[in-house]
């Protein structure tokens, strides 16, 4: 029974013109059970992005096969149930930022879906006071900030997260991460998650998937058993910094095995 879950198999991906030898992904196997938080780690390079847009249904892949819930990235995308955070959020400029946060509920009326209320979203990212500014006013995080409210507005049944994060301070960062498992825990989505950042990978997730890159590829699945809800006292406890290590350690192992002393330039 496939419908309870995302599942990848041996999923290969090059990009025209690129190294046939070193796809953007190789034999990638990942399997998701619905509601479940899993984040992506790995090095620059590695497809998480690719592998994010092949599940979103925005980017073919050479072999292999994707079943989305038992269905095609291309067919949930279609029914908007799949929200996707990119990694440089792309909002309309000439519309402000509730309205950009309200598009896809906006659209999703028409195809039937329930919607979340816009207001309510952009408080839970602290913009309630941006809410009239148009996204050429904002700095980065807050742009960030709109596309992640934007994301949770259809209540999707898939959320793809790419570095969402990445340009917020860390206090910003932290709080966000909390509101982020508030909503996911009450909307009960599955989300996946690509970040560079360890503390954050196992703060969030239930499982962390460690990539290793030249060709992209999954090194290693780990399992965060740290209870939930995740409040300050867990991700402050002892336990979330051993799993810290694991993961560090796992992410040396696939650095080493992918990068190639030649790949870097020295400073
Ligand atoms: N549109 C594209 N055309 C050609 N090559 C691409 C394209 N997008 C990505 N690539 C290549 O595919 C590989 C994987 O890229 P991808 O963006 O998925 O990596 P990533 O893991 O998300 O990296 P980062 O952590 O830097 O965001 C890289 O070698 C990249 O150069
Ligand atoms: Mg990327």
């Amino acid at each position: 029974m496939t419908g309870d879950r995302i599942e990848v198999r041996g999923l290969t991906k090059a990009y025209e013109g690129a190294d046939p030898l070193r796809p953007a992904l190789h034999d990638v196997d990942l399997e998701i059970p619905r509601g479940r938080f899993v984040s992506l780690i790995g090095p620059s390079g590695c497809g998480k992005s690719t592998l994010l847009r092949v599940v979103a249904g925005l980017e073919r892949h050479d072999t292999g096969t994707v079943s989305v819930f038992g269905s095609t990235p291309e067919r949930m995308a279609a029914a908007k149930a799949v929200g996707l955070v990119p990694q440089s959020p792309a909002l309309l400029p000439w519309q402000n930022v509730r309205r950009n946060v309200s598009l896809p509920s906006r659209v999703n009326r028409r195809a039937g879906r329930g919607s979340e209320d816009p207001d309510l979203l952009l408080r839970m990212v602290g913009l309630e006071d941006a809410a009239r500014k148009y996204p050429h006013e904002l700095s980065g995080g807050m742009r960030q900030r709109v596309a992640i409210a934007r994301a949770f507005g259809i209540r999707p049944d898939l959320l793809l997260m790419d570095e969402p994060f990445s340009a917020l301070d860390e206090f910003t960062r932290e709080a966000l991460q909390l509101q982020l498992l508030g909503l996911w825990e009450r909307m009960s989505t599955t989300v996946l998650f690509v970040t560079h950042s360890v503390r954050e990978a196992v703060t969030l997730s239930d499982t962390v998937v460690v990539m290793s890159a030249r060709p992209g590829r999954v090194h290693e699945v780990l399992d965060v058993d740290l209870p939930r809800p995740r409040d300050r006292g867990v991700v402050t406890g002892p336990r979330l910094h051993v799993l810290e290590d694991r993961v560090r350690a796992s992410l040396q192992t696939a650095w080493e095995a992918g990068a190639a002393p030649d790949d870097l330039v020295p400073l």
